[in-house]
């Protein structure tokens, strides 16, 4: 269809991996050292999502996805996740989430890419994680399989250079594609109601562009999107694919996972969220 060409998106990334192995740490830091500073007097506003620039491209986080909303997220049809970060304490080694982790991603048919973390520890021991994510077959890439391990700390910074472009090198073997002319689609990450804001959801843009004023339905909810702004707290007028946003004006909160689109006029937005309330 003319004006629907295809262009390269950027890879959207969920952090996964056992029990303070560094998840939040890990995304803390890539988000504080990546993310600009929004105008709103440098708070950045907790959003399930965000995306980072870096000197290879860009690349979309969640948040939200432990494993439970993953899950969940697969349970209702939502691919919402291109590459796996498998995060594993160089400390700890291979433990039952970890396992969880890697048959998730491998039933997703996602790939993975392993962030050995909390190298800074003298207890580290990179090639115990190795040696026990290979006898899972997740083998590395320098003993010839097709796995990139990446040391970090995410307390010093180590490694996370490296670890974005192994997320980005992995992305540009998967050929991501989207049409940013198409309408918005893409599915619900977080939604809440906030006092003087109402309904406040964050979305992924998985295809075409959301604007400022479109006709949205989310879950069995709808509404015209009143405002968005970016993980910095800044207003955007406009959210391609792979970027997510958080907008206000649906009439309620979807659940993380629920799919979202913008359609043409209010009266086919309500019958949609409508059919969808009696299914
Ligand atoms: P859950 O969300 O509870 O599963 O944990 P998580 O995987 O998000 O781990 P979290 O980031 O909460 O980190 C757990 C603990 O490990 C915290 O005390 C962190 O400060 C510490 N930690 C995380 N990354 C590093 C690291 O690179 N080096 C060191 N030394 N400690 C780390
Ligand atoms: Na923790
Ligand atoms: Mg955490």
């Amino acid at each position: 269809v003319e004006g629907m060409e295809k262009t390269k998106r950027a890879p959207v990334v969920s952090v996964m991996g056992h029990v303070d192995h560094g998840k939040t740490s890990l995304l803390d830091y890539i988000r504080r050292t990546k993310v600009a500073a929004g105008e709103s007097g440098g708070i950045t506003q907790h959003i399930g999502a965000y995306h980072v620039e870096t000197d290879h491209g860009m690349v979309s986080f969640l948040d939200t996805p432990g494993h439970a909303a993953f899950t969940a997220m697969r349970a209702r049809g939502a691919q919402c996740t291109d590459i796996v970060i498998l995060v594993v304490a160089a400390d700890d080694g291979v433990m039952p989430q970890t396992k969880e982790a890697v048959e998730h991603a491998r039933s997703a048919g996602v790939p993975v890419v392993v962030a050995v973390n909390k190298m800074d520890k003298e207890e580290a021991d990179p090639d115990r994680i190795k040696n026990e994510l290979a006898a899972l077959e997740v083998i590395p890439e320098d003993w010839g399989g097709d796995t990139q391990f990446v040391p970090v700390s995410a307390h010093t910074g180590l490694g996370i250079d490296d670890l974005l472009e192994a997320v980005l090198l992995q992305s540009e073997m998967l050929e991501l594609e989207a049409s940013p002319d198409a309408p918005a689609k893409g599915v619900v990450v977080e939604s809440s109601l906030e006092r003087g804001r109402g309904s406040v959801a964050t979305v992924l843009v998985q295809n075409g562009t959301l604007r400022q004023g479109d006709m949205v339905v989310a879950g069995s909810f709808f509404g015209k999107v009143r405002a968005m702004t970016d993980e910095a707290g800044k207003q955007v007028k406009t959210a391609g694919p792979s970027i997510p946003v958080e907008i206000l004006g649906l009439n309620g909160t979807p659940d993380a996972g629920d799919e979202f689109f913008a359609v043409a006029d209010e009266k086919k937005a309500k019958e949609l969220a409508e059919f969808r309330q009696t299914r």
